[in-house]
């Protein structure tokens, strides 16, 4: 996953239960509308080396899963609260040699300034059901630069009470002895590890010290109930010594001699038959970077180093990442390029120890290419030709792999982890007997996306999302995984959606790209089904909230790059001067055509000339921050306000404000189906009432329930999209940043609508607005853009100065991929 949150108020405005009111709970079913295939990046992959069939994925913002037998997987972190919302971020794991029902996870997101919470061990006795925590006195940091290198947890295959951790930060190497219960650090271990990805970046995001990248036990080293003397261990130094090595249990260290330390090693893998570590290595942290590798192994009985790169010369331009040994099949090693990122990515095959190599593709008749596979994404289809975040239909086999692991009691199962999702399959041994295997998408049941918005229209599909990396979805159906994302155009992010009130076909979203994405804003006639870009936009603006009238003829959009803006009947969209530029929430009206709101701090706002011109309507009492705007569906000037300070309604479009004394703190607010025909509609807000938890109200907000449990915390409040149904009472939709979409709904109450049949025409495009046909402006065509990690500027360089889709150039002229900082304050 990509998208990168600061969430630097959740530590000092958490106040949980500072209210005090007790407020009963309703049980909910909750489960995940189904994206399917994962949806972001999967760092790490762990087989357990005891149990056939057990394993377990980590992932960077969205927390571990469990392996089930018909390749499912079960979601391990879904009790993470508003409190814990960086649990979901998980920089190892380990799975117990020795008694298969102990899992480890080192927890926490940021090691900068973005997470002010320390990290922690989760400690799991029956397989991730549930966990002990021990809290370290440092932060971890799962969706930090080098969060694929690994494993950074390990256990004593010989003594199982026995765990290293690394740390990072040059926090250094940590050990435990009783279980993960209690941690102290290991002074004798001589590297904390110097390697910052980007020297003197402003933003701290990259120049932490990526530390200590893994532990590897040489388990033939000792015997079972005494400590394994021979512990490697891998740290983030280009330059200097990088792979140690102890020999009396961690006691005394020293660099392991002859290494060549001029790259990062990424994996330490051992091959316990054949007594040698393999190493492969990158000149970048990852996951995103890589340029050049390499792969070694060394002996550890004769001391001895080979290299056994793949690739060489010029075919040698990625970085070496995920690495796996066939326990089964001594000899057996593959290795993937961490990012090859064009034509595809790659990995390599050796049945001889590395001496020879077989590719995944080669060139054919160039630009053919053989690819010796055949692939299937069944499972998540918008992950195939229509997924086009990065190469319009190429990157088929993935980038970001870190993750690569073959079953270690089946020598056909195979998985690896890409930037998007988990492929993998059964038929490996074929690449043996006739080069070609079967590649499937074998990531159902992750939902790791980041939601940035959510409709629920009151006709047509039940849910059309804007999501965070991979665009979006009308979700036509909530259990089965959508056919494509929002197309045409296509961004790296989606970040806001509205639909016009009186007619609900009309949609439009916003997205963050530049102008080689298109313009920015998108309308739809068809509920999403097809899209047309807004020519009124201007290039390069981007981001944001967005909200159209009731009619669908006017478009109020709070961009990211400039401030609020309006189109009225498709015309060039104008600034909004009345509007400060601190405006942080904004909606029309699902009634009147013309009427919009925004709020600022504790100004409320109202346009009744469509967005042209706003006054101060009304005060929401304290507050200094607003957080989100819900319209009654059916009254004109009813609406819910959430700020830093509460929960404020008004019926008369602001004029008067009346705050609900519950609730001290809100986020998420929707309005949806009511409890029975004509009645106001239910009420959802995630808000602390009773703490912060997500609540129904029925009755305009004089009581309240809790609907989510202690198995479903959702993670940060204040990241989060609250969504209510427009037709089912009782079903509200969760946007989560990291686990994606879940719904719920009262368990008992039978449902409409789970699976949406959309009225939808499938062959109109949607090319004219809606009060009729607009000339648009022939695009302006795009110049040559620069390739992924590609050279975008510099002195004398006359070559493309744009990268291409979701990269952007930084320092060093080069294309990096596009991190997106959202503010929530
Ligand atoms: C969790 O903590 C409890 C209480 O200290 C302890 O009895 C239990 O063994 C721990 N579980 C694991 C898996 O360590
Ligand atoms: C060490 O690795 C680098 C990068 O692969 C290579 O250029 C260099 O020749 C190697 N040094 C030795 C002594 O093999
Ligand atoms: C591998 O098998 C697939 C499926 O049968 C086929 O499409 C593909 O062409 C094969 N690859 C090569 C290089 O023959
Ligand atoms: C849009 O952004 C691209 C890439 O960042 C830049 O090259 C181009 O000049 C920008 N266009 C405008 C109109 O600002």
């Amino acid at each position: 996953m990509k998208v990168v949150f600061w969430l630097g108020s959740v530590a000092t405005t958490l106040s949980l239960g500072t209210s005090g009111f007790a407020v009963s709970s309703q049980k909910y079913v909750w489960k995940n509308a189904k994206i399917g295939g994962g949806g972001g990046f999967v760092p790490g992959i762990v087989f357990n080396a005891k149990e056939k069939g057990l394993a377990y994925a980590r992932t960077d913002i969205g927390g571990a899963y469990r392996l089930n037998s018909d390749d499912t997987w079960t979601p391990l972190l879904d009790f993470a609260d508003h409190a814990r919302w960086n649990y979901w971020g998980v920089d190892a794991l380990a799975t117990d040699p020795v008694d298969p029902n102990r899992l480890y996870l080192a927890t926490g997101m940021y090691t900068n300034s973005w997470d002010p919470n320390y990290g922690q061990i989760l400690v799991s006795g029956n397989r991730g059901a549930s966990f002990n925590v021990t809290k370290l006195p440092f932060k971890v940091g799962g969706n930090m630069p080098g969060r694929g290198m690994g494993e950074r947890l390990a256990i004593d295959p010989n003594s199982n009470n026995i765990l290293y951790f690394g740390a990072r930060s040059g926090n250094g190497l940590w050990k435990s002895t009783d279980y993960g219960t209690s941690w102290s650090n290991v002074a004798s271990f001589p590297s904390a590890g110097t390697y910052v990805p980007v020297p003197g970046d402003t933003n701290d995001y990259n120049t932490d010290k990526v530390g200590i990248a893994w532990v590897t036990f040489d388990s033939t080293s000792g015997s079972s109930g005494r400590a394994t003397p021979r512990i490697f261990v891998g740290v983030a130094n280009a330059g200097s010594d990088n792979v140690f090595v102890s020999s009396d249990a961690g006691g005394t260290w020293s660099a392991v001699p002859g290494q060549n330390n001029t790259f990062l090693p990424h994996k330490g893998v051992l091959s316990p038959s054949e007594k040698v570590l393999y190493i492969s290595y990158s000149n970048g942290a990852g996951p995103y970077d890589g340029t050049s590798g390499a792969l070694y192994k060394y002996n550890i009985a004769s001391g001895a180093w080979t290299n056994i790169t793949p690739a060489s010369g010029s075919d040698l331009y990625f970085g070496l990442g995920g690495l796996t040994v066939d326990l089964q099949k001594p000899g057996t090693v593959m290795v993937a390029a961490l990012n090859s990122w064009w034509p595809d990515g790659q990995i390599f095959r050796s049945t001889d120890s590395g001496t020879t190599w077989s590719p995944l593709w080669s060139w054919g008749n160039y630009p053919e290419m053989n690819k010796y596979y055949s692939y299937s994404d069944s499972k998540a289809p918008w992950l195939g030709p229509n997924y086009v975040e990065i190469n319009p239909g190429t990157l088929q086999i993935g980038w970001m792999m870190e993750a690569l692991e073959i079953d270690p009691f089946d020598s056909n199962h195979w998985l690896y982890g890409t930037g998007a999702t988990i492929y993998g399959g059964r038929d490996l041994l074929q690449w043996d007997v006739k080069h070609n295997v079967s590649i499937s998408s074998l990531a159902d049941g992750i939902e790791e996306t980041a939601i940035l918005g959510l409709v629920s229209p009151p006709s047509g599909p039940s849910l059309v999302s804007a999501v965070g990396d991979i665009g979006g979805f009308v979700h036509e159906s909530l259990t089965e995984a959508p056919r494509s994302s929002h197309q045409n155009p296509n961004w790296p992010s989606t970040s806001d959606i509205d639909y016009a009130g009186n007619k609900p076909s009309y949609v439009v979203r916003v997205g963050t790209g530049d102008s080689s994405t298109g313009k920015q804003v998108a309308f739809s006639n068809d509920y999403g089904k097809t899209w047309a870009q807004h020519y009124g936009a201007a290039d390069n603006a981007s981001g944001g909230k967005v909200a159209v009238s009731a009619d669908g003829t006017i478009i109020l959009w709070k961009s990211n790059t400039d401030g609020v803006l309006v189109s009225q009947n498709q015309a060039t969209f104008g600034a909004v001067s009345s509007l400060p530029s601190t405006t942080s929430a904004i909606a029309s009206d699902k009634k009147s055509n013309g009427v919009f709101y925004a709020a600022s701090g504790s100004n409320f706002y109202l346009s009744t000339d469509g967005g042209k011109t706003f006054t101060v309507k009304g005060t929401l009492g304290s507050s200094t921050s607003t957080f989100d705007i819900a319209v009654h569906p059916g009254v004109t000037g009813d609406v819910w306000v959430s700020t830093d300070k509460g929960l404020f309604h008004s019926p008369n479009s602001g004029t008067t404000f009346t705050a609900i004394s519950e609730v001290s703190q809100a986020w998420g607010i929707s309005l949806g189906a009511p409890a029975s025909a004509g009645g106001y509609p239910a009420i959802y807000v995630a808000a602390n009432i009773d703490g912060i938890a997500y609540y129904r109200s029925d009755d305009q907000g004089a009581s309240w329930v809790q609907i989510n449990d202690a198995a479903h915390g959702f993670g940060a409040a204040s990241a989060n999209v609250v969504a209510a149904d427009s037709r089912v009472y009782g079903r509200v939709y969760i946007g989560t940043n990291g686990r994606g979409i879940f719904y719920g709904d009262v368990d008992g109450l039978t449902n409409p609508i789970t699976t949406t049949s959309a009225v939808v025409s499938t062959t109109t495009v949607a090319t004219t607005g809606p009060t009729g046909t607009v000339t648009e402006p022939t695009p302006s065509t795009t110049s040559a853009v620069a390739n992924p990690w590609g050279q975008c500027g510099g002195l004398g360089w006359s070559g493309p100065v744009t990268c291409t889709s979701g990269f952007e150039c930084v320092v060093g002229n080069t294309c990096k991929r596009r991190i997106l900082v959202l503010c929530l304050v």
